[in-house]
């Protein structure tokens, strides 16, 4: 099936975890003719349903719902007081005598599922591990296009052969999260125009190019290399819909030739940000903290407080190499912009 029969423009909105996706972006996004994404990880069932009835509130046209596929961990008491001794120098600047254990490490992926197959969105897009064969068929019976995200060629034809409807290849560039499943994330090196070739290449379903994709002229190159369409995270992060906080949007915004870095300092998986002292303060201890979502959870905390302060040091400043180019506009102006930026030669 070509991506074009699910959703006209080939314009994903990434999904972006953090609570950034409003409904209105997302209904701005496919009421233009692309594709808007919730990002649905950190959200419990109740939320989803919430959120996903504020959108179809907004647009009767194709969304997606993203999940992070993951266990729900069970690290040891030492494990975890070890890396909050780690974290001493970030929670202790913020005047805090101790760091709390947080309730959950995150939201039990089962009953997220079960909750996507009872709300059949068009479209459920997957990262940081794969489905069974099973579920990807319990997703088609409710009628569900199932995209996974692959950072190379393995994992692309692992997804094809369990039966998924279409890969994201997402490049070294991409903002936030690796979603590397097969092998060390350190090792998923290939950017975007490097993999995107190779992907396209090796299976038989439509590839989404992710990563570093900023305006029309990257789209054309994009579609030109066998891509059906793109997915745009730090392009959507700014936009006026998002509820990014006003430091990190200004951070964003002003980010200049300021370095982007791939980092497992606030989370445990490598992901990609501006960096700031918090990155340069944990660098030595990287390799030794724990998996996500462990120390995501760990420095949620830290980092809530941070913005509420303002204090962008202190917080994860994800987007890719080419948030230079982003720019704050409504969410549906930018798709409008980018349509035209695609046919201007
Ligand atoms: C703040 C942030 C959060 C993200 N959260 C998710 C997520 O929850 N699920 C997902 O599949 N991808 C996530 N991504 C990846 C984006 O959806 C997209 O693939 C990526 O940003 C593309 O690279 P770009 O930022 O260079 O456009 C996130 C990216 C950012 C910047």
């Amino acid at each position: 099936m070509s991506l074009t029969s699910v959703f006209p423009h080939p314009i994903v909105q990434g999904p972006t975890a953090g609570g950034f996706n409003t409904p209105a972006q997302i209904a701005a996004v496919s009421n233009a003719g692309g594709l808007g994404s919730l990002a649905c990880s950190l959200l419990s069932p109740d939320a989803i349903r919430d959120q996903t009835a504020q959108i179809r509130a907004l647009t009767d046209r194709p969304f997606c719902l993203n999940f992070f596929v993951q266990e729900t961990p069970n690290p040891s008491a030492d494990e975890v007081e070890r890396a909050k001794e780690w974290l001493k120098p970030a929670w202790s600047s913020l005047g805090w005598t101790g760091l709390p254990t947080p309730a959950k490490w995150c939201e039990d992926f089962a009953p997220q599922f079960e909750t996507l197959i009872a709300l059949r969105p068009a479209v459920a897009s997957f990262t940081f591990g794969i489905l069974t064969v099973e579920q990807i068929q319990r997703l088609h019976e409710a009628g569900i296009f199932v995209i996974g995200t692959v950072t190379h060629v393995d994992e692309a034809l692992a997804w094809e052969s369990r039966g998924a409807d279409a890969v994201i290849a997402s490049g070294v560039e991409s903002g936030g999260h690796r979603g590397t499943f097969i092998g060390a994330q350190e090792n998923a090196t290939l950017g975007t125009f490097e993999l995107l070739p190779a992907v396209v290449a090796a299976v038989n379903i439509p590839v989404i190019a992710a990563g570093g994709i900023m305006d029309g002229a990257d789209i054309r190159r994009a579609l030109a290399a066998g891509a059906q369409a793109v997915q745009m995270g730090t392009a959507f992060l700014v936009c006026d819909e998002s509820s990014i906080g006003a430091a990190y949007k200004q951070r964003l915004l002003t980010a200049g030739d300021h370095p982007t870095k791939l980092t497992r300092t606030f989370s445990g998986r490598y992901a990609r940000g501006l960096e700031n002292r918090f990155i340069q303060q944990m660098a030595a201890n990287e390799r030794l903290l724990p998996l996500y979502p462990v120390q995501n959870a760990l420095t949620s905390p830290i980092r809530a407080e941070a913005a509420k302060r303002g204090e962008t040091e202190l917080m994860s400043l994800w987007c890719g190499t080419g948030v230079s180019r982003a720019r704050a506009l409504p969410a549906a102006k930018l798709v409008e912009t980018l349509l035209a930026e695609i046919s201007a030669q």
